[in-house]
């Protein structure tokens, strides 16, 4: 019942021991946006693989290491590099960088991801700021047992992208000059890009954008109490009567480009989360 708590206890000392740098933000980082973390003054780099209990990942352009440092002059732990459900993983495995993050004593998540823009409005290169999300990866991280301690057996999910901290990012946007959409996040499991009709059935629901990672981490972020911000990169236009066939290699180069604005709005965003 509580091998989670005592697993995340395990991992935690592996971390503690080797830095002093307590992190009040975590920032994971997505799909092509892996050098975001140049912005940050790294006082220790620890591989995922010196990690006990912590999943390697394998997609592509993921870098799996725990960097701790400070950004913005706030410490932060940093995620670069996430796991995936398609890779085959649970979960439980999915999120588990997530606790270990809480576990730390991080008050607040800032996630990112590589996404294909639904809303006809949107473009490819374009920054959204994820208002809600849909979760159609038919499975969830909290399925199975409920450890009290680490969170509710069913968390409201009213606010999970907090309105505050929403409010805060489109006000670092403006400050910036950063144009930032807003919009849904739709969650498939992937691997595999979708259908038009697919495609056409997920703007139709209500989504904005699509992709394969993020929402398993706010779920369980939800749980462990931690205040989420999250945004997408559009890396490809998933409109369903003009697609064009795209690659994982041109997603990632996308999302490269784009990478220097998000790099920018998170950097003046931060200090503003660590006042909440
Ligand atoms: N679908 C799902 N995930 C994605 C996409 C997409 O079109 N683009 C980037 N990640």
């Amino acid at each position: 019942m509580h091998h989670l708590r005592e697993m995340l206890a395990e991992s935690r000392a592996a971390v503690t021991t080797r830095t002093d740098v307590e992190p009040r933000v975590g920032i994971v980082l997505g799909t092509g946006l892996q050098h975001l973390a140049e912005r940050c003054a790294v006082e220790q780099a620890i591989a995922y693989t010196e990690i006990p209990h912590m999943p390697r990942s394998t997609a592509p352009s993921h870098r799996g290491q725990l960097l701790l440092g400070t950004w913005s002059g706030i410490p932060v732990a940093i995620m670069q590099g996430r796991v995936h459900y398609y890779e085959g993983y649970t979960m439980q495995q999915v999120t588990y960088g997530v606790r270990l993050l809480a576990a730390l004593g991080v008050h607040t998540l800032v996630l990112t991801n590589a996404a294909g823009a639904l809303n006809p409005l949107f473009r490819r290169g374009d920054l959204m700021l994820i208002a809600d999300h849909i979760n159609l990866m038919g499975d969830s991280p909290l399925i199975g047992p409920n450890d009290d301690v680490l969170g509710n057996r069913f968390p409201d999910m009213s606010d999970a992208y907090s309105a505050t901290l929403r409010d805060l990012a489109r006000q670092a946007a403006l400050t910036e000059h950063i144009p930032l959409r807003e919009g849904v996040l739709v969650a498939v499991h992937g691997p595999n890009l979708e259908t038009r009709a697919e495609y056409r059935f997920l703007r139709l629901i209500g989504a904005d954008a699509v992709g394969m990672s993020t929402v398993p981490e706010v779920i369980a972020a939800v749980h462990s109490r931690l205040h989420v911000v999250a945004f997408s990169m559009l890396t490809d236009e998933c409109f369903p009567d003009a697609l064009r066939p795209v690659t994982a290699e041109e997603i990632i180069a996308t999302a490269e480009e784009a990478a220097p604005k998000l790099e920018q709005l998170i950097s003046a965003l931060i200090p503003h989360l660590d006042r909440q």
